[in-house]
């Protein structure tokens, strides 16, 4: 019989994982953006914290004194003061693996709206601008054949990779701080991706895609001469964290440089604001941060940090731990 402990739930969960927990636990849901007195209440005497996408530094967990466990209901873990919580001995979970198809299948698809242009034709069709057929000026550039460089070969940029290799014939460049075992890890990619250093992969990539997760060593990494080393002409794709690419020489290398088109579903600051010059500009294809935003996927999320949270509170080893000791 599990010990009742105060769970605070900092975004919406699903009504059956919520279930989950209430059935074991004391539970008080409030979100810090709406209810902020609500959240700061519960905080101090929470023994666990469950949501996605909040900012936990060391001023939130000065305020959580009792905090055993944060089960996160995303991948990243970016938001999170990580050698805080090592230090103060915190648990914290996050969603992995249930998430690798799902963000694949949206980063395809941001890559196919950029090179074909799904975006701009669309609506120019839905705008009633459609008047003759259109002309080169118009025209997409191919996806299939087009050598691919992916920088970050995890999970979901190997997903990636399996699509292009397999679906579309593309050659895949690869870069990560170590090669990949692709005998044991990608079986089927042995062959069809290469690792490469990374001057190497951006002269030789025709669509550059960045799924790079958010560390000090990343952080603006993706800067003016990362730019100027990519082919003319190239594609520059975002599906990994928006605050991996200084925008400012993103923006130039479009307005001044050879970069012919981007397509971004992260950005250093989310929501996008309303000034950014990224929201309207033509050759860029802005997607609100929907990596992983599909029903069936958010309730796996949801039921694998439920699961994770439930596990660390009766003393069990949860699923998917992050490791905030290699922070
Ligand atoms: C995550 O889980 O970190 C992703 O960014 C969600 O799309």
């Amino acid at each position: 019989m599990t010990t009742k402990k105060n769970v605070l739930v900092f975004r919406p969960l699903p009504e059956d994982q919520l279930a989950r927990l209430q059935a074991v636990h004391h539970v008080t849901v409030a979100d810090p953006r709406k209810e902020p007195e609500a959240f700061a209440a519960a905080l101090r005497t929470a023994n666990g914290l469950i949501g996605a996408s909040h900012t936990v530094d060391a001023a939130l967990l000065d305020a959580a004194p009792v905090l055993e466990v944060i089960s996160s209901i995303s991948v990243g873990v970016d938001n999170y003061a990580l050698a805080e919580l090592h230090k103060r001995g915190i648990v914290l979970c996050h969603t992995p693996d249930v998430l690798t198809e799902t963000v694949a299948d949206t980063v395809f698809a941001i890559l196919m709206a950029t090179q074909r242009r799904v975006v701009e034709l669309s609506n120019l069709v839905r705008e009633g601008r459609w008047t003759k057929n259109i002309g080169d000026e118009l025209f997409g550039t191919d996806v299939h054949g087009k050598t691919l460089g992916i920088l970050g070969f995890g999970r979901i940029g190997q997903a990636v990779a399996r699509r292009a290799a397999l679906g579309f014939g593309m050659p895949v460049l690869y870069h990560s701080r170590r090669p990949v075992d692709l005998a044991t890890q990608a079986p089927e990619l042995q062959g069809r991706a290469m690792h490469t250093p990374l001057d190497e992969l951006l002269a030789r990539s025709d669509i550059v895609l960045a799924m790079l997760p958010l560390t000090d060593a990343t952080r603006g990494m993706i800067d003016v001469a990362f730019f100027a080393c990519m082919k003319p002409g190239a594609a520059f794709i975002n599906g990994g964290r928006g605050a991996t690419v200084n925008e400012a020489a993103l923006l130039h290398a479009l307005n001044h440089g050879t970069l012919r088109a981007a397509g971004l579903d992260v950005f250093a600051k989310e929501p996008l604001p309303a000034d950014s010059p990224l929201r309207t500009h033509p050759r860029v294809t802005p997607l609100p941060h929907i990596g992983s935003a599909t029903h069936e996927t958010r309730h796996a999320m949801a039921e694998l940090a439920t699961t994770n949270l439930l596990q660390v509170l009766a003393g069990e080893k949860p699923t998917a731990p992050y490791d905030t000791a290699a922070a």
